[in-house]
């Protein structure tokens, strides 16, 4: 049977992971697109997602049968400390337009994406499917949080309402290539990267921004990518899933910073910023459910060592202009950084 699924949000780091999924695992495998499947991925070229005309004549277009909905206003904690309205409203628009237009053109299942950064601030240990409204976020994004909270409410109500197969997936901190090296708006690990490589090459002190003792669950994009896939084919409930590595690999800031001064060779003086904000300290989750879902596939997580090496040996096709928000096309900025700034 004939499938159009349209990934909103498929220039970006997660969308262009699940192409990477698409291009490369065996067609009708757990990971893989099926046989008579179109998968479009469209970034803010093709349409303002916070236009509902512009959403429209998108839909219209492409008449998706499904939706991975990815777009989003994304950035790093402190982006979100400097621009919480930004993050509240123009997600809250994304978000509405694409729902709604998915209704009117009867998709017939719509992902969502969430994020680990939206629990709240204080709730117990660890985070779970059923926790993500149990008190108020960090206030370090709370724009960005109540925006994303309300995408569960709202597939609910499409669910209740009308019965429409809309849910969301929850992933963890994610990292890949096509990640956003821009020290404005980075998440931390890109962060690190160009903060250390820049170190490197001016021969200064590398430092790391809060105490290093917050702690992240980190997922490779590529990972992440075929677990889209699959919940696409194989999950059809409205309550949302965490996408993540298991809990007990949570690691601190430190023990990333230490895994990129050696991918990066940086041998100077290495110290922390504890002026700088930690964010939320830290938010280990469960992956309990999809495990359990997905015990009959042979999904292995990529170990973060090897995931990261992976993603910072890559090879490069374009040049990367140090200081400004740019990504190489094949999205392994880490190495173009390098390149970038040899004769
Ligand atoms: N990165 C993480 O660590 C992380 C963790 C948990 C959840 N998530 C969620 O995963 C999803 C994807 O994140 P990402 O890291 O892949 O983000 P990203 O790399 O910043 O990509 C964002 C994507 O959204 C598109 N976009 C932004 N504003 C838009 C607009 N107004 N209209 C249309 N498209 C727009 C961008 O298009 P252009 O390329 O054209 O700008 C791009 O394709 C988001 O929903 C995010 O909340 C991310």
């Amino acid at each position: 049977m004939s499938a159009q699924i349209l990934i909103t949000g498929g220039t970006g780091l997660v969308g262009q992971g699940i192409k990477y999924a698409i291009e490369t695992e065996p067609v009708n495998s757990h990971f893989g697109k099926r046989d008579g499947e179109e998968w479009i991925f469209i970034g803010s070229s093709e349409a303002d997602l916070r236009n509902k005309g512009q959403t429209e004549k998108l839909f219209e277009k492409y008449q998706p049968t499904h939706v991975i909905h990815l777009a989003a206003r994304v950035g790093g904690v402190f982006a979100n400390m400097a621009r919480k309205l930004d993050f509240l409203r123009d997600n809250l628009l994304i978000n509405d337009n694409v729902l709604h237009t998915a209704h009117e053109f009867k998709v017939k299942k719509v992902i969502s994406c969430l994020s680990t950064c939206v629990y709240p601030d204080k709730v117990e240990y660890p985070l779970d499917e059923t926790k993500i409204h149990l008190g108020l976020p960090h206030e370090s994004n709370f724009g960005y949080s109540h925006a994303k909270r309300l995408v569960d409410i709202q597939s609910r109500a499409y669910k209740e309402q009308f019965g429409d197969n809309f849910t969301s997936a929850i992933p963890t901190s994610v990292f890949g290539p096509h990640d956003n090296f821009d020290l404005e708006s980075a998440h931390v690990l890109p962060a690190l990267i160009h903060r250390c490589y820049l170190s490197k090459t001016n021969n200064t002190p590398f430092v790391v921004w809060g105490s290093g003792k917050a702690q992240r669950q980190f997922i490779y994009s590529r990972d992440l990518a075929k677990l889209f896939v699959w919940m696409l084919h194989s999950y059809d409930s409205v309550e949302p899933l965490i996408l993540s590595v298991g809990e007990d690999e949570e690691i601190t800031i430190k023990q990333a910073a230490d895994a990129v001064v050696k991918a990066v060779g940086f041998k100077g003086e290495y110290q922390f910023d504890t002026t700088k904000s930690d964010g939320q300290f830290l938010k280990p989750a469960t992956n309990k459910k999809l495990l359990g879902l997905l015990k009959d596939t042979d999904f292995r997580f990529t170990p973060f060592d090897r995931a990261l090496m992976r993603w910072c040996n890559g090879s490069y096709k374009t040049t990367w202009m140090l200081g400004q928000a740019s990504r190489s096309s094949d999205g392994h900025g880490f190495k173009a950084i390098l390149t970038s700034q040899m004769p």
